[in-house]
């Protein structure tokens, strides 16, 4: 695996129109990318901008943690190319090699920075931290790096707040699996510049993916049509209208959707979707599409979190 230092390319203006060419030459090129966390989604989004040719340091607290999102990548990595050079297995062995050089870990953030154009920011769902990281990282990335967060749930502006480069700041949402689903959400605050957005709109597509813009509103797009679509589904349940199975064969034979409601919460986690839940009910407590269920808090409590506990609105043992 190879650490290779920064390029900060600029793109040469194609369009006769002198407006669009002093745009287009201004705009950063995304080489090297920083990802901070290693987890779930980390790992996926250094795996996808390593496989399209970015040099990537990922960054976690440990270099165990490190150790285990290097050995998810190569696993996923043998499982994307079994499939895309199922006839010419030299050309995947060649494509993983590839990769796996454009990749390298690091447990040091701000040691790793000084050279990057793209942090993205992928660890614990927590305000505070998230905070403290950027405005750390802050001081020492160079001018011209742009932030981004793949927040789920907090607003990304309170994120840029924490920094001094709020024009060089957005979110950019993956979805998971990364290496699997197409869509990124790139997300523009009020203070996110043009230049900045396409940087980020640009490099979604270099890394495979089908990014789609939204404000700085919560959940975004996906989210903020599927969380109530799931808290609903769980008041109807409450309210005994249906069965959780009835609802969820419903959805997926009446409406085309590959899951139902209540197995995609004990997928996603049932405590993942409280902390959003109760984050936008904070934000907006008289939206009646972002009240709390009783039902959902009871079974957190109880540690009833979906698949990953082995059981939450099903059992899975
Ligand atoms: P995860 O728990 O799998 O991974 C988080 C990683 O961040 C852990 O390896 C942890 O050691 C590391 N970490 C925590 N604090 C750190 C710090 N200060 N410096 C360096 N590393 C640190 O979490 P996951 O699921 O990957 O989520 C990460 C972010 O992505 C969250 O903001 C979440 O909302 C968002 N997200 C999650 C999705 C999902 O389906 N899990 C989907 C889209 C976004």
């Amino acid at each position: 695996m190879a650490f290779a230092t920064r390029h900060f390319v600029r793109t040469a203006a194609s369009s006769s129109s002198s407006a669009a060419a002093t745009a287009a030459a201004k705009k950063l090129v995304v080489k090297h990318v920083t990802v901070i966390g290693g987890g779930l989604m980390g790992a996926g989004i250094a795996q996808v901008a390593a496989a399209s040719g970015h040099t990537v340091v990922l960054v976690d607290q440990s270099d165990e943690i490190l150790k285990k999102s290097t050995k998810g990548i190569e696993e996923s990595l043998k499982r994307v190319t079994k499939k895309k050079f199922a006839e010419k297995p030299e050309a995947g062995a060649e494509f993983i090699e590839k990769t796996l050089k454009n990749l390298s870990t690091s447990t040091d953030a701000v040691a790793v920075v000084h050279s990057t154009d793209l942090v993205i920011e992928a660890i614990v769902e927590n305000q505070e931290i998230k905070n403290e990281l950027f405005k750390r990282l802050d001081k020492f990335a160079p001018e011209h790096t742009i932030f981004a967060s793949n927040t789920s749930s907090l607003q990304i502006t309170q994120l840029a707040n924490s920094t001094t480069r709020q024009d060089r700041f957005g979110g950019l949402h993956f979805f998971n699996p990364v290496p699997m689903m197409k869509l990124v959400e790139v997300i523009k605050t009020p203070m996110t510049s043009q230049k900045t957005f396409e940087s980020l709109v640009d490099f979604s597509k270099a890394v495979g993916k089908s990014p789609v813009s939204c404000k700085d509103t919560p959940g975004f797009i996906v989210n903020r049509l599927l969380v109530p679509y799931m808290m609903e589904a769980v008041r109807l349940f409450e309210r005994g209208d249906a069965s959780k199975e009835d609802i969820d064969v419903a959805m997926k034979l009446g409406a085309g959707y590959p899951m139902g409601p209540f197995e995609l919460l004990d997928y996603v986690g049932l405590d993942t979707s409280k902390y959003i839940i109760d984050g936008w009910h904070s934000l907006e407590p008289n939206n009646p599409l972002f009240a709390p269920s009783p039902l959902l808090n009871k079974l957190v409590q109880e540690k009833k979190l979906g698949k990953k506990t082995g059981e939450g609105f099903y059992k899975y043992k």
